[in-house]
């Protein structure tokens, strides 16, 4: 297949890029690196299969392609809300931008949803019909109604236009590729335990996530992408099992031998108490689940770190 995918200097977009060559398909990256890196797609820039524009989806972009996947916008709090404006922006007038396109080609169309369109859940775990429970005006909403607005669009593009939309709702991933500043609770504290810097954790520490590796994630993407049938539904993808910020911080203590402390602080507006994908969805019609446990994802993501920092 000839694919689009948006976002592919990022976390996420550097490794779907990876995968997607190895099967043989060739892939067009746009990204605008506003919280991408060049970094992440330099393996890919002499690879015939990798084509890279730097383009804003925000501004209407032509090619012919099988499948369009849409990951472009940053995915982590504090960097979402230094322009808020611009999320939101990313998230509606990107994402019309594409399944205008998608539907101009009759391309797939997949767009990376997330977990955040539960808000902070009245239910645990999350399944797909719960509609979630999110405040429309607080500081995180440029992202969560963003990215709720995006799933709309693309439901009513299946719906008005017979468009082949798939809707994946991706909770907490992480691996390497993360960027070291990037702010994400996985990312942060294990930059600072590798600095031997206080790590920060907010709130009391026992609200709960739940962490997927970045190539169990990979891989229930590129099924995703590959199914024939269509799909009538989003679909959960994360990994079920549920640890706090505090079990989290000391598993990165032993992993990395730190002397750092741990550090409260208050809890961000809207943080999200708990967080459990319900993945029955993503098991029956992707037979897929989950396969990294969160000390051998830790391991491996510790070593990226640790290789950045030394680096400098
Ligand atoms: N990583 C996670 O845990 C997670 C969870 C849920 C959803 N997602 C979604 O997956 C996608 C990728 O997340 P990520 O973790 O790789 O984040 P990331 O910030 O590392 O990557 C996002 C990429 O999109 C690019 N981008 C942002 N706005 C753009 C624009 N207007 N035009 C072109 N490019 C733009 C950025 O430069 C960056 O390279 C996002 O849509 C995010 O919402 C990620």
């Amino acid at each position: 297949m000839k694919i689009l995918l948006t976002g592919a200097a990022g976390f996420l977009g550097s490794h779907l890029t990876q995968k997607l060559i190895s099967e043989g398909h060739q892939v067009i990256g746009l990204d605008d690196f506003s919280s991408g890196s060049k970094k992440n797609i330099s393996d890919f820039l002499n690879n015939p299969n990798f084509i890279f524009q730097e383009q804003d989806v925000c501004k209407p972009f032509f090619c012919e392609v099988d499948a369009i996947l849409n990951f472009a916008c940053p995915a982590s709090p504090p960097i979402y809300q230094l322009d808020p404006v611009r999320t939101i922006e990313t998230n509606f007038v990107g994402t019309l931008n594409l399944l205008k396109l998608a539907r101009q080609i009759d391309a797939i169309f997949i767009q990376a949803s997330t977990s955040e369109v539960y808000g902070d859940p009245a239910q645990t775990p999350q399944n797909e019909k719960y509609w979630g429970n999110v405040n429309p005006i607080g500081i995180r909403s440029c992202y969560d109604e963003g990215k709720r607005a995006a799933e709309t669009l693309s439901f009513d593009f299946k719906r008005q236009f017979n468009l082949d939309a798939r809707v994946i709702r991706i909770f907490n991933t992480y691996g390497p590729n993360m960027a070291i500043n990037d702010g994400r609770v996985v990312s942060n504290l294990i930059v600072q335990a590798l600095k031997g810097v206080p790590m920060t954790i907010f709130g009391d520490g026992k609200q709960t996530r739940s962490f997927c590796y970045v190539s169990d994630l990979v891989e229930a993407i590129y099924l995703t992408l590959v199914r024939k049938n269509r799909f009538e539904t989003p679909i959960n993808l994360g990994n079920p099992t549920e640890f706090s910020m505090n079990q989290l911080a000391e598993n990165i203590i032993k992993l990395t031998n730190t002397k750092s402390e741990l550090v409260y602080m208050p809890l961000p507006g809207d943080d999200p108490k708990q967080r459990n994908p319900d993945i029955s969805l993503a098991k029956s019609l992707l037979g897929w689940e989950p396969a990294t446990n969160l000390n051998s994802g830790l391991i491996k993501t510790v070593d990226y770190f640790t290789r950045e920092l030394a680096r400098g």
